[in-house]
């Protein structure tokens, strides 16, 4: 597995390399026009001005001052209504302190205004996703389309759309052969450039990664399903690999860990690989603990440090790895993880 890896990164930047093409630069200009918290978005304690900017000129906090906990992955499968959005994300960001809600999932009706329109209301930022599915099927086309003619129309989302990711691990899945998913990102991302959307790929090390853009948003849900899982006090080995190969790899560029979590319960498509991996909420709690209390370990990464989002908010959206139980309840308390350290 880990030398078809190794291929899919060498087909991958190879072409990537080949077809060069006006939006192909780094995104350099997002970082120059950024500044520093406080007051920048979606800084906490930034005050959001009562209507959209003219211009994106000192909007966005630099994202190499964005590490520690920065949000939760929120499935939007169940095409929440813009109230339940509205309430959910000001719980995200005012109870939780998160920066960003990281979208799982997808909602195959104009549903992404109202997330753009609720992000705006709640005062978070958007890391969008153009949800791939585990089943080669092309709906992902329409959903782009859908997607970006949103981000276009409608005058908010630049203002809080952080980054579009290309998930969930479509290598890992193999949605799409490298060379053609290297392809899109580079089609994505001249399409977004007016906007200074940063196009990644949300992926696991082991599908692979690419290092073609400023920002990397990794996927690392899988800690549980490691062949060394055990109980999970003894992830941080299993967090620090797959990093350690990001940041070997990535040349300094952000990292996000887009998905980190740990079910509390086993059901039919979270099954362990390893006999002695636990789930039950005290472990799901204590993988919560072992990433914040890596928080100094995260800051010193190179690209500014690494931010990571907690997978994910309630047990609705994927079963056992919720913060909330389905009846709406925290399965654990507290839950306050270092955004700065
Ligand atoms: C961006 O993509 C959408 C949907 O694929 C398309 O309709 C639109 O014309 C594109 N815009 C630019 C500026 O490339
Ligand atoms: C994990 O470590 C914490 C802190 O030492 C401890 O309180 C907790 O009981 C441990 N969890 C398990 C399942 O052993």
């Amino acid at each position: 597995m880990v030398s078809v890896s190794f291929v899919l990164f060498a087909a991958l930047s190879l072409s990537i390399q080949a077809r060069p093409s006006p939006g192909n630069e780094p995104t350099r200009t997002i970082s120059v026009n950024a500044v520093a918290p406080p007051n920048c978005f979606p800084a906490l304690g930034f005050k959001m001005p009562s209507s959209t900017p003219s211009t994106l000129n000192n909007w966005w906090c630099d994202m190499r001052t964005e590490y520690g906990f920065v949000g939760f992955s929120y499935e939007v499968t169940d095409c929440q209504s813009l109230s339940k959005l509205r309430s959910d994300f000001l719980e995200i960001r005012e109870t939780f302190n998160s920066r960003y809600i990281r979208m799982y999932g997808f909602c195959d009706r104009p549903g992404d205004n109202d997330i753009i329109d609720a992000a705006w209301g709640a005062g978070i930022g958007v890391h969008a996703l153009i949800w791939f599915g585990f089943d080669n099927t092309d709906e992902w086309m329409g959903r782009r389309d859908a997607l970006f003619a949103i981000l276009h129309s409608n005058p908010k989302a630049k203002f809080v759309t952080r980054a579009l990711q290309f998930g969930s691990e479509p290598l890992f899945d193999f949605v799409l052969d490298p060379p053609v998913l290297a392809e899109q990102v580079i089609a994505a991302k001249a399409n977004l450039s007016s906007l200074k959307i940063p196009v990644t790929i949300s992926e696991m090390a082991f599908g692979y990664q690419s290092w073609t853009q400023s920002i990397s948003s990794t996927h690392t849900c899988c800690r549980f399903f490691s062949t060394q899982a055990s109980i999970a006090n003894n992830s941080w080995p299993i967090v620090l690999t797959d990093l350690n190969w990001f940041i070997d790899n990535g040349e300094g560029k952000k990292i996000y860990l887009s998905e980190n979590g740990w079910p509390s319960v086993t059901s039919d498509g979270v099954q362990p690989n390893s006999p002695s991996a636990v789930a039950n909420v005290q472990n799901e709690h204590d993988h919560y603990t072992v990433l914040d209390a890596h928080c100094k370990d995260f800051k010193a990464v190179p690209g500014g440090g690494v931010g990571w989002f907690w997978h994910i908010f309630s047990d609705d959206m994927e079963p056992g790895y919720g913060l909330f139980s389905t009846s709406g309840k925290l399965k654990f308390s507290p839950f306050a993880p270092k955004t700065s350290c």
